[in-house]
This record gives C-alpha cells, structure tokens and sequence, in this order.
C-alpha cells in the first residue's frame, strides 16, 4: 500500500500553496481551514491569511475582529475563535514554537486531525490521518461500513501500521489525495487507483456499498426577522456574544419568528429584547435564504426607524452607528452580506 501510494503521490500534478511548505504554522493553517471547507476554496483565502498574518506571533497580537474578518466567508467561525486563542497560548507558553509533543493537541481547536496532518507533515511523527475522504477509501479498501466509532478504530489502526515512517505526511497527504480525485462519493475512478490491487471492494465489485449510507437528516428550517434601524443616515449593528454560534461576527439585529408572530412584530421584539429600544419597521428590504450544516434560514431585512430609547447591549456584546460604506470594514455572516446590496448609502 505505502510503496504505491508514494509512488502515485510522488508523479501527482495537484499543487496547492501549501504543498511542501514545512513551517508547521502554515500548515497547521491549512489544516484548520481544509477540516470544513474544499480545497479550491481554501486556497485564496489561505493565500491571503498567510500575508496578513505570517506567523503565530503575528496572530497571538492581533485583535479576534481582525482575525474574524480575514475568516469572513470561510464559515464555521469556531475555527478563528480557536485558532486565536491557541496560538496566544503558543507564543505566551511555548515561546512561539508550535510543541511537537502531547501538548499540541491540548490547545483549542487541536483534535486527532490537526494533531496528525501537522506532526506528520512537519515533523514526521507517524500518525494517521483520518478525514472524510480517508474514511470512505478505508471503507472500501476493507469493507467496513463505517458506520461507528469501531470501524474507525479498525481502519486507524491499519492505516498505523502502514503508515511510511520516514515521510509519514506524504503518506497521509496521498491518501486525502486519492480520497479527494479517484476513490471519490458517487464516481469512484477504481481503474486509476493507486491501491486498488488490495481493494477489497474493488475485488468483489462493491464500492457502490461502501461506506453504507446513512438516511440522511431533514434541516430544520427557521424563519428569522432583521432590522436595518437608521438614525442620521447611520445603521445599527450589533455584534454577537463570543460563545455563541457565529460568536464574535456583527450582524443586524434580529432573531427567529415565534409561533403566530407576523414578520414585523418579530422584529421589534427581537430589537427590544436585544438592545432595549422600540423600532418601527416601515420598509422591506429583502428575504433571502441561507444554508448552515445543520440548519437552513429564511430571512427578512426590514428598514426601520428609531422610536424611542437608548441601545443597550443586553443581548449582545455590543453595538455601534456605522454608514452603509462601513458595513464592509467589519466582519458579518454570510447571511448578511445578501442584503448589503440591497440597502442604500441614504436613509430611504
Ligand atoms: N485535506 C486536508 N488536508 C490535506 C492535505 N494536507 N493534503 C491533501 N488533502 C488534504
């Protein structure tokens, strides 16, 4: 398995920007932002994040919006958040050196994963990884359907058996590579395989079984209402509390419908109990839909006035007036972003 898998990994053209780099911050970078997303989205963003922020100290000394905003758009923003604070913990406790040892995956964020891809590829610690892609060729490969935490185990310990011990992130890095281009969800390319000689799927013509399909989960769909509250051609906006979903993003002020609520009155509601201020919303912007992973949105933007009170950060960690050109300076969720274009520099 090893010998054909770096033979294969060795004449590959895939070229990322992270390819071959061996200081183990950027790759730990790349880790954290591939844990979630696809690689041919990651590669801009990683491109850029490596010149705003070229090393652990670079980011231990900047500000979580700062960070949160170069995050802006990759999703699952508990990645930053963590990222943020572990590398604070690196330059404060192990004097910007990234600990190969136990310790690195004490820090946030640090799961098997990340603890694996970085220490196999930058310090040659053979640990194998298991991601999606790994899973679904060790379920093939073995015939497990991979469908508990046991089949895991079993595939993990094969794959630490086999796992090249002089170029373990090669070894490791391959594998995610064949996951992603030839033993791939719905179109496996057994024929290009590097590893397909002691496949046992591949022998008995049973890759369309493996892994065994889950029922996959209905999303819940919530219905949500926002205020765009002006006051001298300025807009509030509020930005979440750090532990919760989102944490740390700004956003317009709002929150889900209840049972029987109009669309409107959830608004005032929302902003009352948010920021203890009464609204009149007198306008509609826009409703847009938007997908999490566990959950979809429908939401309605609402342009409204001030009636009365001064904004209190109650449900929120704060709040500021800011201009429409301002929006883009800070960092808000996806679903935000969908009706920028939708409100005007003015008051309308
Ligand atoms: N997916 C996540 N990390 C990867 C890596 N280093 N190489 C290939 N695929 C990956």
């Amino acid at each position: 398995m090893k010998k054909e898998l770096l033979l294969w990994f060795s004449k590959s053209s895939v070229s990322y920007p992270w390819r071959g780099e061996c200081d183990p911050y950027k790759v730990w970078v790349s880790e954290i932002m591939l844990q979630q997303t696809q690689a041919q989205t990651v590669i801009p963003y990683y491109n850029k994040w490596i010149e705003m922020f070229p090393n652990i100290k670079s980011v231990a000394k900047s500000d979580l919006m700062d960070i949160l905003k170069q995050w802006e758009g990759l999703g699952y923003y508990a990645r930053a958040r963590n990222f943020h604070r572990a590398c604070k913990i690196v330059q404060s406790k192990f004097c910007g050196k990234i600990p190969n040892d136990h310790n690195f995956i004490l820090l946030p964020g640090v799961g098997e994963y990340i603890d694996a891809a970085v220490r196999s590829i930058c310090f040659n610690v053979p640990l194998p990884v298991i991601d999606a892609n790994v899973k679904r060729i060790m379920s093939r490969f073995l015939q497990l359907p991979m469908v508990n935490v046991n089949d895991v185990r079993i595939a993990t310990t094969y794959l630490a058996q086999k796992i090249n011990k002089n170029v373990p992130g090669d070894f490791n890095q391959s594998l995610m590579d064949v996951g992603r281009f030839i033993c791939k969800p719905k179109t496996p390319q057994c024929q290009l395989c590097p590893i397909n000689k002691n496949c046992l799927s591949y022998k008995n013509k049973t890759t369309h079984l493996y892994p065994y399909k889950k029922q996959p989960k209905v999303k819940p769909r919530y219905e949500l209402s926002v205020a765009v509250i002006w006051k001298n051609n300025k807009i509030l906006v509020s930005k979440r509390k750090e532990n919760a979903m989102l944490g740390g993003l700004w956003e317009f002020p709002g929150g889900k419908l209840e049972k029987n609520e109009t669309r409107k009155n959830c608004v005032i509601r929302e902003v009352k109990e948010e920021l203890d201020i009464n609204i009149q919303p007198y306008k509609h912007v826009k409703s847009i839909k938007h997908s999490y992973s566990h959950f979809s949105i429908i939401m309605h933007a609402f342009h409204c006035n001030l009636v009365d009170g001064t904004p209190q950060p109650i449900g929120c960690d704060q709040f500021k007036w800011i201009r429409k050109n301002e929006l883009s300076s800070l960092p808000f969720p996806k679903a935000n972003h969908k009706i920028f274009d939708s409100i005007p520099n003015i008051q309308p």
